[in-house]
């Protein structure tokens, strides 16, 4: 066909045929270049149009993909494929909302049709609508039973519902209708884990591993029950997608059901190091969350500043309207690109996190000002060799290990007291709240 075409060039229909066969072949930069060619010669080809638009979602370029699949939906609004792939690129690019209208008209037009159901489904459990995610999964697994990813989303909706023995059904069946996907394996390790299947959930993670020996999530898993070494800090991914889907949910579980009160008690150990004559302080809340210690520090703090990773518990932080400024990415990032320097940091169940706390503290040092406060909670193991990373996924710092940090960064103990964290399924956690000073 290449040869035809050098013969006749101008030949969009053969042109536009050849992407195709390309696209089927995953040749996808190769079938892009064929339906620009194509557009080039007859720029309102409708069908080189959407399939531009399809390929550039496919690699991933949803932008692009968008105003391709919006010239096409004007053509053909109601193809149910062209709005499957128009609700691919909006929600890729936040416009959620007109992704879930573009994938109910796409189901509407081909009731049948499990792609749609499935990724409507997707779309609906980013809005965190999980109930009605779960349903369209149901849906997609009808119409197709063999829909592998319709299954392994159903599983990780289950589980977040607490459905754990009809989650691992599903988990397993995406695993067996693909065995070659990693991210299944992932899934499947992860209900295991909650099931208490310590032995199948490290076979489903080494599994992961096999097929791409990049995925950093199953080496944490691996790391938390001793098979791998501990990394220094859990994967950005991991918290990003566990805070997310924790977001909506955090606030009654951690402060009603495992009694979590770190907020408060850093709070008043702040106040205490601050003493009664404090003139308002610059504040900065590493790991903010929902912004409970916002809401404990807004009355001291003349400017308040909050970082997380997770933008789903940024909006929740946000709606609280305690701060003066979110920011979502890392929490490094603030304390050691800004030339901004504070009174106060404070960082509240966030350490359990970061294994390796010695770039944190250099930062924290650089960005406080002389006299300035870093407040935080930790996990305790006595008996670590510096940290511990717990089957949990959170790490346990040895009380000698933030002494050592203390004293290699010149900052002194104002305040440092045992204390229960929370309780996990019923047994208290051991931590400690520390108040350090910049001398
Ligand atoms: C257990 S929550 C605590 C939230 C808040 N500090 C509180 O006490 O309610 C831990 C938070 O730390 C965030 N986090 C963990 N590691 C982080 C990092 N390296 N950078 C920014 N945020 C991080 C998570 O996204 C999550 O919102």
């Amino acid at each position: 066909m290449r040869e035809a075409l050098a013969l006749v060039p101008q030949q969009v229909e053969w042109r536009n045929h050849l992407g195709s066969l390309l696209e089927l072949g995953e040749d996808l930069a190769a079938a892009e270049n064929c339906y620009r060619q194509v557009l080039a010669y007859q720029p309102n080809h409708p069908a080189a149009r959407y399939n531009l638009g399809n390929v550039l979602n496919k690699r991933n370029l949803y932008p692009e993909a968008l105003e391709n699949l919006l010239k096409s939906f004007e053509t053909f609004p109601n193809d149910p494929r062209v709005n499957l792939a128009l609700g691919i690129a909006l929600k890729a690019v936040g416009r959620l909302t007109e992704a879930i209208c573009a994938l109910r008209h796409a189901v509407a037009l081909s009731p049948r049709y499990a792609d749609a159901h499935n990724l409507l489904g997707f779309a609906l459990q980013a809005v965190g609508d999980r109930r009605s995610a779960i349903a369209c999964y149901e849906v997609a697994l009808r119409m197709d039973p063999n829909h592998s990813d319709a299954a392994n989303n159903l599983a990780v909706m289950l589980l977040a519902e607490g459905k754990r023995d009809q989650a691992v059904v599903h988990a397993q069946r995406a695993v067996q209708l693909r065995p070659e996907k990693a991210g299944y394996y992932c899934t499947l390790g992860v209900v295991c884990h909650a099931l208490g299947e310590r032995q199948k959930a490290i076979d489903a993670y080494r599994t992961a591993l096999q097929l791409n020996p990049r995925l950093t999530e199953p080496r944490f898993f691996l790391a938390a029950y001793g098979e791998e070494e501990a990394p220094k800090r859990a994967p950005a991914d991991y918290v990003r997608n566990l805070f997310d889907d924790y977001a909506d949910i955090f606030d009654k579980t951690l402060v009603d059901r495992l009694g979590y009160r770190i907020p408060e008690l850093l709070g008043t150990a702040v106040r205490r190091a601050v003493g009664n004559a404090a003139t308002p302080l610059d504040v900065i809340d590493l790991g903010c969350g929902t912004g409970l210690c916002g809401k404990v520090l807004r009355g001291i703090a003349r400017y308040l500043v909050g970082v997380d990773l997770s933008p789903k518990m940024i909006n929740k932080a946000r709606e609280l309207n305690v701060y003066d400024e979110l920011l979502i990415g890392d929490l490094l990032e603030p304390i050691s690109i800004s030339v901004r320097s504070y009174d106060l940091i404070v960082s509240a169940d966030v350490f359990v996190y970061i294994g390796d706390l010695s770039r944190v503290f250099s930062a924290c040092r650089r960005t406080l000002r002389s006299g300035g406060l870093l407040a935080f909670s930790t996990e305790t193991d006595e008996s670590a060799d510096r940290f511990v990373l717990r089957s949990t996924g959170r790490y346990a710092h040895a009380p000698a290990y933030i002494n050592q940090l203390a004293e290699e960064h010149e900052l002194e103990f104002v305040v440092r007291e045992s204390v229960v964290v929370r309780t996990e399924a019923g047994t208290p956690v051991a931590g400690e709240l520390v108040v350090l000073r910049r001398q």
